[in-house]
């Protein structure tokens, strides 16, 4: 991805593009008929004059403004001026100061699109963002550029998650991703371990080595340490389920959309992007994240139903469906942050089950825990990132649903109250240490994306998880 040159200004210099935000119901600027204009949120309207383009989006009533709602304007303006071939844009945030870091987050988010390859670069007419210039008033010069820093660095790692998550299956491997999460790792102040096959047995990681089995690309663990806080304070454990591919394995998926099954990753994207992001903003924290990851393939050494398991705490798993493959490897990682850590939270992103997607559709991600606080600090979060979610619960008696006659667990149960069903089984491994499952998989990845982003891996649940912790989460 080009660097882009973010500067905070009283004017614009040189000759950008401008994007200028209006509220719904005031006067109409003069040349914008009504008939083409209402100023509905992420309407726009182009005015052109010999020197310079200027864009009008819409934010909608002036009593419904939040800062979701500049991060969206601020977008779509963005997504727009790059279709028409602008680099340099400039924001007027004269008017929305409160909002500088939504606005510099949703330009950034939306200057990204997959690249792809092979594809014939001179056909591409879409502008590359080379500088973003924010316009605010004197006096909030100061509080606006901390602001825009911030912001700049977690849009932009979700910018580097979506990218690594967009990769095809042959293209990001379980070892690919352990290199990408090294090599990303290494200009921070993060620490890396990771498991290949012979440290997975060595450590007794049953569930990852299972699934990765079926794949010739065998399966990893990746770790990654952030110390920022005080040294005895125990850490937050992050866990992500990366399946780089999810075929089903020997109960095989259909067909149709498998293509999808690239995204099964991104629980762990986001897990890294949550660690990458930390080490960048200096918080002032210890985290530690864990990302299993296996590629879920048939093959003559694949898993197989009737198989029994034994996870890296001694739980086991009875596999009665292959597909049911995420809680298998999370399993393995909760019980080694648990062992391992002693984390005072595990808080877990996974695109776990279908279930969910049938019960909240792609607009908000299920979000299990007995925790009452946390579950209010994370439904506070989602409102101020856009990054919604909705607490489904996790009685204890949802774990009836995968009790077996000759293990700790199955890993299926009835259909009904699937994603509740599922959150009961990976709370099995965290025992009595608080936490949280968010169920992903109707948010990690979108086919119809709103204005102010493109189609493809969205990076949900980091930008989430980042507020909730700059918030102060409790335990
Ligand atoms: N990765 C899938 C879940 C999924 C499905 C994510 C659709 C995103 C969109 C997961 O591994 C899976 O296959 N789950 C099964 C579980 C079933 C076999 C109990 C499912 O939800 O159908
Ligand atoms: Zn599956
Ligand atoms: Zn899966």
């Amino acid at each position: 991805m080009p660097t882009l040159k973010l500067d905070i200004r009283t004017s614009t210099v040189g000759s950008p593009d401008l994007v200028t935000f209006f509220i719904k119901g005031s006067p109409l600027p003069t040349g914008v008929p009504a008939s083409e204009f209402d100023g509905a949120l992420c309407s726009t309207v182009l005015l052109r004059d010999k020197s310079q383009r200027t864009l009008i989006v819409g934010v909608g009533e002036k009593d419904k403004i939040e800062p979701d709602t500049l991060r969206r304007a601020a977008g779509a303006g963005v997504k727009h001026l790059l279709k028409v071939g602008g680099t340099e844009i400039a924001l007027d945030l004269t008017e929305f100061a409160e909002y500088i870091g939504p606005a510099v987050e949703g330009a950034i988010l939306a200057s990204y699109k997959f690249e792809g390859f092979g594809k014939d670069a001179s056909k591409n007419t879409r502008g590359v963002l080379a500088r973003l210039q924010i316009l605010v008033k004197e006096h909030e010069l100061i509080r606006a550029r901390v602001q825009a820093r911030d912001a700049e660095i977690i849009a932009t790692t979700a910018n580097t998650i979506r990218d690594i998550g967009n990769l095809p299956g042959n293209m990001l491997t379980p070892a690919i991703l352990a290199a990408r999460a090294l090599e990303l790792a290494n200009s921070r102040a993060l620490t890396v371990k990771v498991w290949n096959e012979r440290h997975l047995e060595r450590d007794g990681f049953g569930g990852i080595l299972a699934v990765g089995k079926g794949s010739v690309n065998p399966p990893r663990l990746i770790v990654i340490e952030y110390r920022g806080g005080v040294k005895r304070d125990a850490p937050i454990a992050l866990v992500g389920k990366a399946v780089t591919f999810d075929t089903g394995g020997i109960s095989i998926k259909p067909g149709a959309a498998m293509d999808e099954m690239k995204w099964d990753k991104m629980g762990g994207c986001a897990v890294l992007g949550i660690l990458l992001a930390s080490a960048d903003l200096k918080l002032p924290l210890n985290l530690v994240g864990l990302i299993p990851s296996a590629e879920n393939m048939p093959g003559p050494d694949a898993y197989r139903p009737g198989d029994i398991i034994t996870t890296r705490d001694g739980k086991t798993i009875e596999v009665l469906n292959t597909d049911a493959e995420g809680r298998i490897i999370l399993a393995d990682a909760i019980a080694h942050a648990r062992l391992t850590y002693k984390p005072s939270v595990i808080l877990e992103y996974s695109t776990l089950t279908g279930s969910v997607v049938m019960a909240l559709g792609h607009r908000r991600a299920g979000m299990f825990t007995s925790d009452l606080k946390l579950r209010d600090a994370f439904l506070a979060a989602g409102k101020a990132t856009g990054e919604l979610v909705w607490a489904l619960p996790v009685d204890e008696e949802y774990k009836e649903g995968v009790q077996s006659e000759i293990a700790t667990v199955k890993n299926i149960g009835p259909r009904e109250g699937g994603a509740c069903i599922s959150a009961s089984f990976v709370k099995t491994w965290a025992e009595e240490t608080p936490f949280v499952h968010f169920d992903i998989a109707g948010t990690a990845w979108t086919t119809k994306p709103p204005a102010h982003l493109e189609g493809g891996a969205t990076g949900f649940g980091m930008r989430l998880t980042l507020q909730a912790l700059r918030a102060g989460l409790q335990v």
